[in-house]
């Protein structure tokens, strides 16, 4: 089997790059993990990563003095490994246009809200200041425009009425930890495509998001 040449872009924990190595060590995800890159040097995820003997690169912000030049080093970084798909992991910087261009149709990035609603930070306190009953995560090809590209895959989790915005983002993570892998699966099985500013699932422009029920996320 052809396996999917990927780079994932972290900036912390790296949890859901972490749910997707497991995959690939199981032999559920057809990708070949190149290298993990990261912004921060002290990302721990970076650790995780070699642990699992993934490649590791850190592109450090502060060492670039503007946007631009700092997404040009990440590219030629990012290049190198010539990834067919590049995954924002916990990739916590805003991407200049001329690098989202570079990668357009094979960058995509999870979202923990039910975009597009909630876009930005902070999403769990905002979910609860907001007082909905319903939260989630969200799949999106990267587009010039911050958290606005294209929904691939969405999974809902219920609000408690006793939750905080830590016990609301576990919950969340859980999801994302399952939504990821499954995107990702698609687009190495040739089944997701970005096309005409829309994602395709077979053959079939999503006119709404793929809901992905996953089991364990009422707890
Ligand atoms: C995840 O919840 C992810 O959805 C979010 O950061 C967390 C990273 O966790 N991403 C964003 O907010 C992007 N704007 P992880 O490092 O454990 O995967």
């Amino acid at each position: 089997m052809n396996k999917l040449p990927i780079v994932i872009l972290i900036s912390g924990r790296g949890s859901n790059m972490q749910a997707i190595l497991d995959q690939a060590a199981r032999g559920e995800l057809a990708v070949d993990i190149r290298a993990v890159i990261s912004n921060r040097p002290d990302a721990p995820g970076l650790d995780s990563a070699r642990a699992a003997g993934i490649h590791t690169a850190v592109v450090d912000h502060r060492e670039h003095s503007s946007r631009a030049e700092y997404d040009q080093a990440l590219q030629s970084a990012i290049d190198q490994y010539q990834p067919a798909l590049v995954v924002l992991a916990g990739f916590m910087r805003i991407l200049t246009p001329a690098f989202v261009r570079h990668y357009q149709g094979r960058l995509i990035n999870i979202h923990p809200s039910l975009l597009p609603a909630l876009r930005g930070l902070n999403t769990h306190q905002r979910a609860l200041e907001a007082g909905v009953s319903e939260h989630g995560a969200s799949v999106h090809f990267v587009t010039e425009e911050l958290d606005g590209g294209p929904v691939i895959v969405q999974a809902r989790v219920p609000v408690q009425p006793d939750d905080t915005a830590d016990t609301l983002a576990t919950r969340v993570l859980r999801v994302e930890h399952q939504l990821y892998p499954t995107a990702i699966g698609w687009f190495a099985a040739g089944r997701l495509h970005y096309r005409d500013g829309a994602a395709w699932l077979d053959e079939r422009p999503l006119i709404q998001p793929v809901r992905l029920d996953c089991g364990d996320a009422e707890t």
